[in-house]
C-alpha cells in the first residue's frame, strides 16, 4: 500500500499490488461474513483489471484456500458463451475458480444463452431466490461487489446515458447497446442491486483511468443517483471502497494526492 487517503480510498504502488490487496480484502470480508451468516456472497466484474486478483485468490491470498462458504456471482456478463475469450464468467473460471477448485455449486454464473431480457430475468430471479428477496422484500444482497471503471465512467455494464441507470426495481437488466468494447450485448446488475450490497470495492488501475477517477472524485454528487457518471452513482449499505494504483490516482505531475480524491468519511450511501 502506498497511501491510505481515507477509510475508503487506498492508493497502491502498482496494479498487481492493488489487485492482491483487493483479494486480501475479499478474504477478510469472507471471514466476517462467515461469522455473521455462515456464507459469503461476492459478485465480480470482468475486464483486465481483476485478472491479477483472480490469480491471487487462486494462489491462496491471505492464506485462504477455503471456498465451501463462498458464493460467486457476476456483476455483469457479455452475451457470449463462457468459452468465448470475452466472457467474464470464463475469465474468472480460467484464472481462479478452476485452479482453486471452487465447488461448482458455489459458482452462480450468468448464463447468457438466450434472449437478453430472458437471461436478465432468470438471473434476477436467481438472485432474489438466493437472498430471500422473492416478492420484492427489501434485503441486503451481496457481502461484496467488485467493480471496475471504464475510461467513460461505466461500471459493470452500466454505461453513461443508458436507460438502465434509471432502473429502480429490477436487479438485473440487459444492455443491447454497450458504450464500450467489446460491443456485444451485456447483462448487468443495476444500481439498486449493487446498492443493496454491504461493501462495494472498486479496483481501478492505469494512467488511462486517471481522468475518470478525477471526474468521479470531483463530483459533489458522488454516491447519489444524481452523480454524473455511472460509477459515481454507486452506493452500498456499509461502504464503497476505492483501491487505486498510483498511475490512476495521481495527477500527471505525480506526487501529492490524487487530484480530486478527497479524504474524508466513507461515502455514506444515499438510500437507493
Ligand atoms: C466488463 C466489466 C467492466 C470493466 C471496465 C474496466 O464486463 O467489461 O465489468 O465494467 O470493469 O470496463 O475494464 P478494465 O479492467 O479492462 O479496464
Amino acid at each position: 500500500m502506498v497511501e491510505r487517503l481515507s477509510p475508503t480510498v487506498t492508493v497502491h504502488s502498482d496494479p498487481v499490488s492493488a489487485a492482491h490487496a483487493l483479494a486480501e480484502r475479499l478474504v477478510a470480508l469472507a471471514e466476517r461474513a462467515r461469522t455473521r451468516a455462515g456464507r459469503f456472497a461476492v459478485a465480480v466484474s470482468g475486464g483486465t483489471t481483476p485478472e491479477p486478483m483472480f490469480r491471487a485468490l487462486a494462489a491462496g491470498a491471505a492464506g485462504n484456500r477455503r471456498w465451501d462458504d463462498w458464493h460467486v456471482f457476476w456483476a455483469d456478463e457479455r452475451a457470449v458463451p463462457p468459452t468465448d475469450p470475452r466472457s467474464n464468467v470464463g475469465a474468472a473460471r480460467r484464472l481462479w475458480l478452476a485452479p482453486a477448485a471452487v465447488p461448482p455449486e458455489h459458482v452462480h454464473p450468468i448464463r447468457a444463452d438466450g434472449a437478453l431480457d430472458a437471461v436478465a430475468e432468470r438471473y434476477d430471479a436467481e438472485l432474489r431466490g438466493f437472498f430471500g428477496a422473492a416478492g420484492g422484500a427489501a434485503t441486503t444482497t451481496f457481502d461484496a461487489v467488485v467493480l471496475g471503471v471504464g475510461p467513460d465512467g461505466h461500471t459493470a455494464s452500466l454505461f453513461p446515458g443508458a436507460a438502465s441507470l434509471d432502473e429502480t426495481s429490477r436487479w438485473v437488466v440487459g444492455e443491447a447497446h454497450p458504450g464500450a468494447p467489446p460491443l456485444v450485448s451485456r447483462v448487468t446488475l443495476t444500481l439498486p442491486a449493487i446498492g443493496r450490497a454491504r461493501t462495494v470495492l472498486f479496483l481501478v488501475c492505469g494512467a488511462e483511468k486517471r481522468a475518470v477517477v478525477e471526474r468521479i472524485f470531483a463530483d459533489p454528487r458522488r454516491g447519489s443517483r444524481r452523480a454524473a457518471l455511472p460509477a459515481a452513482r454507486v452506493t452500498a449499505q456499509e461502504s464503497v471502497e476505492w483501491h487505486l494504483d498510483q498511475a490512476a490516482a495521481l495527477p500527471p505531475t505525480g506526487g501529492g494526492r490524487a487530484a480530486g480524491v478527497q479524504t474524508g468519511p466513507a461515502s455514506r450511501p444515499a438510500r437507493s
